[in-house]
């Protein structure tokens, strides 16, 4: 019934379509929208949007959590709507579009975003777009399947538009803990000291006056598209585990290990699944997105608490875990992406962090977004916020990409998202490279021994004894550490031209 997830009977006047709602946003507007890697967020609105488009072109400033799931952000690129958007996508259209310098990317450590509102150097948000299980009496928000930015999109907005979503489940309300950290630079700590903690509301307290429309809609989240763990990822699993047994051994961690946290991206997700095989237990993660791994380890009673910001599962998994929540619930809490990727927060639990690269050099800096150093990816997300405050920051990478022509470990990286100096340990499927308390030719001796393809190895050797026989702490030769990219993008490969 929609009386029991509208529970403000004054607002049920407010239910309205997603054209009529859309016909409140004007040109030029900032919209804050909710959606964190694909749940929870708005379906229904930014579609008219997109529709509304066609005959009415206007152009907006979109923030929302992360990425967005159905589609969004491909019709909203297609109808040409967006002039600014921050700060992360994953949609192959924007992507594109970006890259043509269409529309405005800011590419932004997503635990920043709102703390720009917050201050006035971003902002206003004109309106919130806000996917909703359920209005409580009081007129507060009860997110969906991520927080997000939504609490301060919603507190910070002007106006608010709901979308209720009766496909996701009642039972989601009580999963969620919203704080809001106070102005600074009279701020308190934080008082999250541990993965479940519960320091906030169950819902986004707001002036109800705010929502000016609420649409209903009935579509589920879209389903993640992470792959299937394949021989690669195992052997990246494997090394990992290996790596924390060893720590075990010398006595720096038990087999409880640390809060875990892991990055997007079926990589990252194989990785952590990969933790059920070991000998560890009573996990526990401190992380922004739950995917499909957190509830395998959950189901392999090796995870007793994940904390995030969002869950994004295939449609396999989502049917397991909504089907029988109850089972996950209290194991489970949401936070706003500020304080799931909160420096403070990350370095007091001494968070390990489990990240992606697209590839790093022979020193440890890491490129996460930038194809060629010039071509977005996704975006860096989280991972600048987790890799810099870790007690351990790990990145994980395959050592070849596009199909064996495309080295993932470089003489120097074209763009760095990650310096050496927040990069302890990297990972690929060859082997593993412990760079803590190494000086930079130290780094480089174990990065090509242990991470690079054999078709590489021979290659990134002779560069790195050439640039030290030039000198330096970090050698190199300028004029020809960006070679093997200038040749990827003018011939599509980085292989050596004795092995061609
Ligand atoms: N050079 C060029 N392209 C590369 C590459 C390299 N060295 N390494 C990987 N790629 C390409 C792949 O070919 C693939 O391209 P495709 O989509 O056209 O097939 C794409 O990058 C994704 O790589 P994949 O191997 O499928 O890994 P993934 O799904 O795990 O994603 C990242 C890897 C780096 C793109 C992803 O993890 C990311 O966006 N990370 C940054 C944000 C982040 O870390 N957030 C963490 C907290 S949420």
């Amino acid at each position: 019934m929609i009386a029991d997830r509208i529970r403000r009977p004054a607002l049920l006047d407010k239910i309205t379509t997603a054209e009529a709602a859309t016909a409140l946003i004007k040109d030029g507007m900032i919209i804050g929208m909710s959606g964190f890697t694909r749940a929870g967020d708005a379906k229904a609105v930014p579609i008219a949007m997109a529709e509304r488009a066609k005959t009415d072109p206007f152009k907006i400033t979109l923030i929302t959590g992360a990425s967005l799931g159905h589609d969004v952000d491909r019709m909203l690129t297609e109808a040409h709507i967006l002039a600014r958007r921050m700060p992360f996508q994953a949609d192959r259209t924007l992507r594109a579009a970006i890259n043509r310098g269409e529309v405005m990317f800011i590419d932004q450590h997503l635990s920043e975003t709102v703390e720009h509102l917050r201050s006035n150097q971003l902002g206003p948000i004109d309106y919130a777009i806000i996917e909703a299980a359920a209005i409580t009496e009081d007129g507060g928000i009860v997110p969906s399947t991520s927080v997000g930015n939504s609490a301060s999109f919603a507190v910070l907005a002007k106006k608010i538009i709901i979308e209720i979503n009766l496909s996701q489940p009642a039972e989601l309300e009580g999963l969620h803990d919203i704080y809001f950290p106070g102005r600074r630079p009279s701020r308190v700590p934080i008082p999250v000291v541990a993965c479940d903690s519960r320091v906030g509301f169950p819902y986004v307290p707001i002036d109800p006056d705010k929502i000016v429309a609420i649409v209903v809609t009935d579509e589920k989240d879209s389903a993640s598209s992470i792959e299937a763990p394949d021989a690669d990822t195992d052997a990246i699993a494997g090394h990992l585990i290996r790596f924390f047994e060893d720590e075990v051994a010398k006595g720096r961690l038990d087999l409880t290990l640390h809060p875990l946290q892991a990055g997007i991206g079926s990589i990252a997700n194989s990785v952590l699944s990969g933790l059920a095989h070991g000998p560890f237990h009573h996990l526990r993660m401190y992380s922004e997105v739950l995917q499909d791994s957190t509830f395998d380890l959950f189901d392999a009673g090796k995870l007793v608490f994940a904390s995030g910001s969002s869950i994004t599962l295939s449609t396999a998994c989502a049917e397991r875990v909504f089907g029988d929540f109850h089972k996950y619930k209290e194991h489970i809490v949401l936070r706003p992406q500020e304080i799931s990727n909160h420096p403070e927060v990350i370095r007091r639990l001494g968070v390990i962090g489990i990240n992606t690269a697209l590839e790093f050099d022979i020193y440890g800096n890491v490129n996460s977004t930038h194809v060629g150093g010039t071509h977005m990816m996704n975006g860096i997300g989280g991972s600048g916020d987790f890799a810099r405050n870790a007690y351990l920051s790990i990145f994980v990478t395959k050592s070849l990409a596009k199909e064996g022509r495309i080295s993932s470990v470089v003489p120097m990286v074209p763009h760095v998202d990650h310096t050496e100096h927040d990069v302890d340990i990297l990972v690929t499927e060859q082997g593993l490279a412990d760079l803590r308390e190494l000086a930079p030719r130290e780094r480089a001796l174990q990065i090509i021994e242990h991470c690079a393809h054999p078709d590489f190895k021979e290659a990134l050797s002779d560069y790195f004894r050439r640039a030290c026989a030039r000198g330096g702490h970090t050698p190199h030769l300028l004029e020809e550490a960006l070679s093997w990219h200038e040749k990827a993008r003018t011939a599509g490969t980085m292989v050596p031209l004795t092995r061609m």
